[in-house]
């Protein structure tokens, strides 16, 4: 839930999350990103388009009676963000709901599994990513007014050029976006140390990042390429009128821009990887970290609009969809948190440690088909979960 920008604090970053745990039979899932498989494809300019705003869901409100959510959940995924910089080195992450004289708290936990510096390295990397993700969507933002451009009546051989280099960098954002959301599942293998079957080490994580870093690179090189083109396009644009000639002028220097911003943000990915290679030994000291928080619901019309306060940070909790169990209990639930202009996260709860797929999935495609997109820098990762005590005494 809470997107904490302050990192200053090490718990604070660590756990905003989940509470005591319980252990036994492994249900070790690889952290692979799950994605809502029913959603027809969309492209990452078109979902860019959607995020530059907050969605504004409805939450479950009907009937939703606040005393019944208390008790213990298991996260059972969170979205890459989340995960990676307010959840990092955590596995098993719980949260506990409870009252008290009329008051709700929180304790979210999890047990330590990495490094500090190697959760320093993981954290690195998923904001580097965000940084690439975000530059990536400024020239997604600039593409419109190119296409209306190469639909107008200025110079045909304008407008082919400039409808064929806004076509090639759609593609090449897209591939990047993709490229870079795995290079969050490997980096969330890393930062869960699980590597479960196959083969999987931390070097192998470490060497998927190098190898879609340079993929990431390719598609880079393409928005370069289109910069430069749209440079060609201003020089040849000359006798167009100012308002095409500013169109221009400003979408080549945005996509200059944001084309060196990706470029520093692949190359930290690059180098942050590397540092783990040494840095990224799993741990197994048993640390639990558990934070506390409070719970309100300012919201009278809207009982399902809870909000979170860990330390100082405040943030929504809006619930999205919840499930019942046969006997009416609360079993499984779709939190989203968004605050404009700092982030949003999306995770599911679950009364067990574990989640039938065909749940998960119908949550993700319900959170897709309301405008809330989990790509680039933040697709959904798994939560190692162990059930019972997760080998930590309660
Ligand atoms: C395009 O032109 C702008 C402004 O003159 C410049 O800052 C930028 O570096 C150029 N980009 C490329 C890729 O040549
Ligand atoms: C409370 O929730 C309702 C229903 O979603 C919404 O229309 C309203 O704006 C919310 N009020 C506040 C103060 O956020």
């Amino acid at each position: 839930m809470l997107l904490v920008k302050d990192e200053a604090s090490m718990a604070h970053r660590l756990c905003s999350f989940m509470i005591l745990i319980v252990v036994a039979a492994v249900t070790a899932h690889r952290s692979d990103a799950i994605s809502a498989k029913q959603q027809p494809p969309s492209s990452f300019c078109t979902r860019a388009e959607a995020s530059r705003q907050c969605a504004n869901p409805p939450t479950v409100d009907a009937d939703f009676n606040v005393e019944e959510y208390l008790g213990r959940w298991y996260e059972i995924g969170s979205t890459a963000t989340f995960k990676l910089l307010s959840e990092t080195g955590l596995i098993c992450n719980q949260a506990f709901y409870s009252s008290s004289s009329g008051k709700l708290s929180l304790l979210n936990s999890g047990l330590t599994v990495i490094s500090p510096l190697a959760a320093a390295d993981v954290s690195a990397i998923n904001f580097a990513g965000r940084g690439s993700c975000a530059a990536a969507r400024e020239v997604c933002y600039q593409l419109p007014a190119l296409v209306k451009l190469s639909q107008s009546k200025c110079n045909p051989a304008l407008r082919r050029q400039l409808a064929s280099s806004v076509k090639a960098a759609g593609l090449a954002l897209h591939r990047l976006a993709s490229d870079v959301s795995l290079i969050q599942q490997a980096n969330g293998e890393i930062n869960q140390a699980n590597y479960p079957s196959g083969g999987r080490t931390l070097q192998s994580s470490v060497a998927d990042i190098k190898k879609f870093t340079k993929e990431a690179e390719y598609q880079q090189d393409a928005i370069a390429q289109f910069a430069a083109e749209l440079n060609k396009t201003r020089a040849k644009a000359r006798k167009e009128s100012a308002e095409i000639q500013n169109t221009l002028n400003s979408a080549a220097l945005k996509v200059s821009q944001s084309s060196a911003a990706i470029e520093v943000g692949l190359n930290t990915m690059k180098v942050r990887a590397k540092s783990l290679l040494s840095t990224g030994q799993p741990i197994n000291n048993g640390n639990v970290y558990s934070v506390p928080g409070t719970i309100t619901q300012p919201n009278a019309t809207s009982p399902a609009k809870l909000e979170v306060s860990i330390f100082t940070s405040r943030a929504p909790y809006w619930i999205i969809a919840l499930e019942k169990a046969k006997d009416g209990a609360y079993s499984a639930a779709l939190i989203y948190s968004c605050q404009q202009g700092v982030g949003k996260s999306l995770f599911v709860l679950s009364r067990e440690p574990t989640m039938a797929m065909a749940t998960l999935h119908g949550f993700l495609s319900k959170a897709e088909s309301l405008g809330i997109y989990n790509d680039c820098e933040d697709p959904f990762l798994l939560t190692l979960q162990r059930g019972g005590t997760c080998g930590r005494p309660l």
